[in-house]
């Protein structure tokens, strides 16, 4: 694997691949490597002929001046990671390189898909951040897929969103999210997390499970599940920032679960900001299918 820091070497390295015809993978993060990107990287790499790794913590995405602070950095740990899950280039730019004299040009996605949960939370600003970075990513690796994880579901249908009114001609693929064994979904901040709030952060994802065994049971009310979930969340004395039912397709709420549907949630166990979801189809109840997450095996 190759790291390369500016999108003329990016280009150049990537330039006879394109020219021979060969499929270029994408998987965009912001470090901090853990076996979620992983996945997606070894995703890519079943594929793609080559898969090209982004590591660029997004100054404009953070709502949270010491949110930005205190994201972890490593690239040396990085790069090893990426390069064992079979990336072929690690892209890692400075700011200066992403955005040279600034930038007077934002992308925008507006409506509910963005007005909602993570963008009410976070305002505007989050995914006016994440949509602007993404465009820019793919303009600069022009990559045939992109990859993303459903643990941000609401990013990824925004990028999709994105995506198709731009008319990038890239295809957007959204992968499971990856779980500790003790079902804690896996993220960059929970290394901030204390002990003892490792342990009360795994509420999330119990309150998420409960509410999917009690869809398995026959309820389809939007109330009573959101309720059981919180009831796991309060024993931990978590409050959420957000805990609701939308459609999986376009995060409109939902009240009587019919099709796809996610539960999400946001909360902050200490100071660290978490986010969560479980997929509940009521049709799943009837023909067992394997669960969508699939645990970390490490
Ligand atoms: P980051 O948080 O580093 O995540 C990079 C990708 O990994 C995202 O698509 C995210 O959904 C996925 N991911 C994170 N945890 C996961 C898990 N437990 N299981 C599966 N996938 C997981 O998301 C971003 O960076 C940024 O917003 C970015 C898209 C790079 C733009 O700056």
């Amino acid at each position: 694997m190759r790291t390369v820091r500016t999108v003329a070497t990016l280009r150049a390295a990537l330039s006879s691949a394109r020219s021979d015809g060969s499929r270029i993978g994408f998987v965009p993060t912001m470090g901090a490597l853990h076996e979620g990107h992983l996945s997606l990287i070894r995703r890519a790499g079943d594929e793609n002929d080559i898969v090209v790794v982004s590591l660029f913590v997004n100054p404009t995405q953070f709502n949270e001046q010491v949110d930005l602070e205190a994201y972890p950095r490593d690239e040396y740990s990085d790069a090893a990671l990426a390069d064992g899950a079979g990336a072929d280039l690690l892209f890692a730019p400075t700011v200066e390189e992403v955005y040279p004299n600034g930038s007077a040009t934002t992308v925008q996605v507006r409506g509910p898909l963005t007005e909602t949960l993570e963008g009410a939370e976070r305002g505007f600003d989050h995914f006016d951040g994440v949509t602007t970075v993404v465009a820019k990513l793919l303009a600069m690796v022009g990559p045939h897929a992109a990859y993303f994880g459903r643990k941000d579901a609401q990013q990824s249908l925004v990028v999709r969103r994105m995506v198709g009114d731009l008319n990038l001609p890239v295809r957007i693929e959204v992968c499971p999210i990856v779980r500790d064994t003790d079902g804690l979904a896996l993220s960059s901040r929970n290394a901030r997390l204390s002990g003892a709030d490792r342990a009360r952060a795994l509420a999330l994802s119990r309150g998420l499970r409960a509410a999917a065994d009690h869809v398995a049971d026959g309820t389809r009310d939007a109330v009573t599940l959101v309720a059981r979930a919180r009831a796991e969340l309060q024993s931990a004395g978590i409050e959420p920032e957000y805990l609701a039912l939308v459609d999986a397709d376009d995060f409109s709420p939902v009240e009587v679960l019919t099709g796809a549907t996610l539960l999400a949630v946001a909360a902050r166990v200490g100071d660290v900001r978490l986010i969560d979801n479980i997929l509940l189809s009521p049709i799943s109840t009837l023909t067992p299918t394997p669960t969508p997450d699939t645990a970390a095996t490490r």
